[in-house]
Parts: C-alpha cells; sequence; structure tokens
C-alpha cells in the first residue's frame, strides 16, 4: 500500500476504516500508512527520545499523556478503527435528530495526531461539522495544529483551547452536539477521563452524546481449578459521576462498591476488565486494546476475607483501589 497520501486518499482510507467489512488486519495496514503519511508531513519522529516528548502532564487529578505516548495510540489498531467507526456513527445520528445544521463535537485532549479530526473531516463537509479543540500538553496541540493546517483541515475546527478538561469552563456549551474524550487507560489508571467527565458533562445540554459514552470496570474470581467466576461490575463511571454533587471541589473518592465473598479460600485470585462503551454497539472488550487489558491478581493464600471493596480514588492520583475485609 503506498504511503503517499493526498487528502483525498484519506477520505477514501477512512471510508474504508469505518466499512464494517473492512477487516482489522486491513484497518492496521491502513492506520499504519496513515501515522507513516503523518510521521512525514510533521516529522513526528523527529520528537523521539527528547525528554520533553516523552514526559506525562500533570492535570488537577490525573496525568496527561506525553506527545510520543499520545501519538502512538493512533497505532492501538482496534481501539483507533473502533472509535472511528462508533464515533462517525453518532456524527450520522446526530445529523439525523439536528438536519440543516451543523454538527459541534467538543473534543477534549487531541494528542498531536487529532485523529478524530484528521481521519474524520475528510468525510464530510466544514459547514455540516465543526470542531472545537482543546489539549494540555502543549507540544501535542502545536503539532495537532501544524497537522491540521497542512492537511488543509483547519478550517473544520472554530477554536483551540490549551488547557486542562478536568477544570475547563467551556464557553457557549448548549451549542455542542458531542464530546469526544479518549483520556483513558486500562482499569481507568492515570488518565483524567472520570474528572474530565465530571467537569464537563454537567455544562452541556442533557442531549450530548458522550464518547466514549461510558466506562465500566468488573471484577472476576478465579477458583484454583482454573473457572472463572464473573461477579459483576465494581465501576460503573456514568453512574458514579452522577454521585458527585459540587461542580467546584472534587471529592478525594467516589463511594465504594462492595463485594461479598461467601468462603475466600475457593479463589485463587481476581481479574479485572475494562469495559469501553464507545457508542452504541462499538466496545472495546478484554485484550482487544491497550485500554482493555485485564489486570489480574492472585491472593495472599493465607488469608481469608469477607469483603472486597473497590473506591476510584480521584485525589491525589485517579486510580481503582482495592482492599480486603
Ligand atoms: C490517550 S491520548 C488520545 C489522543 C487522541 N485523541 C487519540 O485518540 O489518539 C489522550 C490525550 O488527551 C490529553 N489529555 C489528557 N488529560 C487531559 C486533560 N485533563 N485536559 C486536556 N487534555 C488532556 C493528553 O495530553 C493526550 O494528548
Amino acid at each position: 500500500m503506498s504511503t503517499k497520501t493526498t487528502s483525498l486518499d484519506i477520505q477514501s482510507l477512512s471510508q474504508k476504516l469505518i466499512n464494517p467489512s473492512t477487516s482489522f488486519n486491513e484497518a492496521k495496514d491502513i492506520l499504519n500508512t496513515l501515522y507513516n503519511h503523518f510521521d512525514t508531513l510533521i516529522a513526528l519522529s523527529s520528537y523521539q527520545n527528547d525528554i520533553r516528548y516523552l514526559a506525562a502532564v500533570p492535570t488537577a487529578s490525573g496525568m496527561a499523556l506525553s506527545l510520543q505516548h499520545a501519538a502512538a495510540c493512533f497505532l492501538d489498531y482496534q481501539r483507533t478503527t473502533l472509535f472511528l467507526r462508533g464515533f462517525v456513527q453518532a456524527i450520522k445520528d446526530k445529523q439525523q435528530e439536528y438536519p440543516n445544521q451543523p454538527i459541534h463535537v467538543f473534543y477534549a485532549g487531541c494528542g498531536p495526531l487529532a485523529p478524530f479530526i484528521s481521519l474524520v473531516a475528510p468525510l464530510f463537509s466544514n459547514k455540516d461539522i465543526r470542531f472545537t479543540v482543546l489539549e494540555i500538553n502543549t507540544h501535542s496541540l502545536a503539532i495537532a495544529k501544524k497537522l491540521l493546517n497542512v492537511l488543509a483541515l483547519d478550517d473544520y475546527v472554530d477554536t483551540y483551547y490549551e488547557a486542562d478538561a478536568v477544570t475547563f469552563k467551556i464557553p457557549k456549551p448548549e451549542k455542542f452536539h458531542i464530546l469526544f474524550s479518549e483520556t483513558l487507560d486500562a482499569l481507568l489508571y492515570r488518565e483524567s477521563y472520570v474528572p474530565i467527565l465530571q467537569n464537563m458533562q454537567p455544562q452541556f445540554s442533557s442531549g450530548i452524546t458522550v464518547i466514549p459514552e461510558n466506562v465500566t470496570i468488573h471484577l472476576s474470581l478465579h477458583t484454583h481449578d482454573h473457572q472463572e467466576v464473573y461477579q459483576g461490575i465494581v465501576m460503573d463511571t456514568q453512574q458514579n459521576i452522577t454521585t458527585i454533587t459540587s461542580n467546584t471541589t472534587l471529592p478525594k473518592t467516589l463511594p465504594p462498591h462492595n463485594v461479598t465473598i461467601e468462603d475466600s479460600s475457593l479463589y485463587k485470585g481476581m481479574l479485572l476488565d475494562t469495559i469501553v462503551h464507545i457508542y452504541n454497539d462499538y466496545h472495546l472488550t478484554r485484550g482487544i486494546s491497550s485500554l482493555t487489558i485485564p489486570y489480574e491478581m492472585l491472593f495472599d493464600s493465607t488469608s481469608v476475607f469477607k469483603t472486597l471493596q473497590f473506591t476510584y480514588q480521584l485525589s491525589p492520583q485517579v486510580e481503582l483501589k482495592c482492599s480486603f475485609n
């Protein structure tokens, strides 16, 4: 496959990516081609091996990825493909709901390749879709602006903000139809998806579509004879953020979730799965993306416990904590 890609080629490659009959192997080739092309346009590889572009940036609650790590997300093939399919479907659904008006997207955390503009805008006219972009990492934002300019896509963008999505007050929030924020890691560790939603979601009109619409963490127990026994959801982002009543201060933790264990001696360990609910039927499930790598933990064979308590901590770092009682 050619690595020389005009903006017209990006449109047809994006169309292939969103086509459900395109296999994930084909999608992988297309994403590699696009990444190499973007690399040529903005000399992404020249930012390697420099600590400024490898260092994460602290936010008011959590950390934001470095330029290099955010760029690498593009090559999380199933993530990028399924997010693209879900996002384009969400835009089309909004177009049905709001005919003859532009769909306004607030893109919180674009990274250096702003893939959910660079791959999405060529599929629509700039009269039909408008983006507002926010990014905390100054280097990533500068590169994203450069890339969109080189691709002649910057006329799809109304405003760029360099700011923290955890605390940002959105001007004219009522005009937006979609909030897009892929600011998460497996187990909702380190990145700010939960406090970003807590801050931003209530600012928009109630009909806002959020992508990903939810992230849940699921518990299974492993028996000594290698059976996996599903126990249910221990963290449901959308359900949990409704428990935060103050819109100015974040609590240190979200309410804990307890799981009763009748006989802990039956189990040798536990497994936590992150499920990313992108939009409608588009999900990232176990192991298909770096965001859904399962976390396995063996229990101390001498300890006896009746309850596993899961608490999502927002301060000093975002992290799911587990205690045994
Ligand atoms: C996982 S990367 C994804 C980049 C790109 N949207 C993509 O999907 O490939 C998340 C991006 O969000 C930015 N980010 C994380 N937390 C943020 C925050 N609190 N405010 C603004 N940007 C944030 C990071 O700097 C990073 O560029």
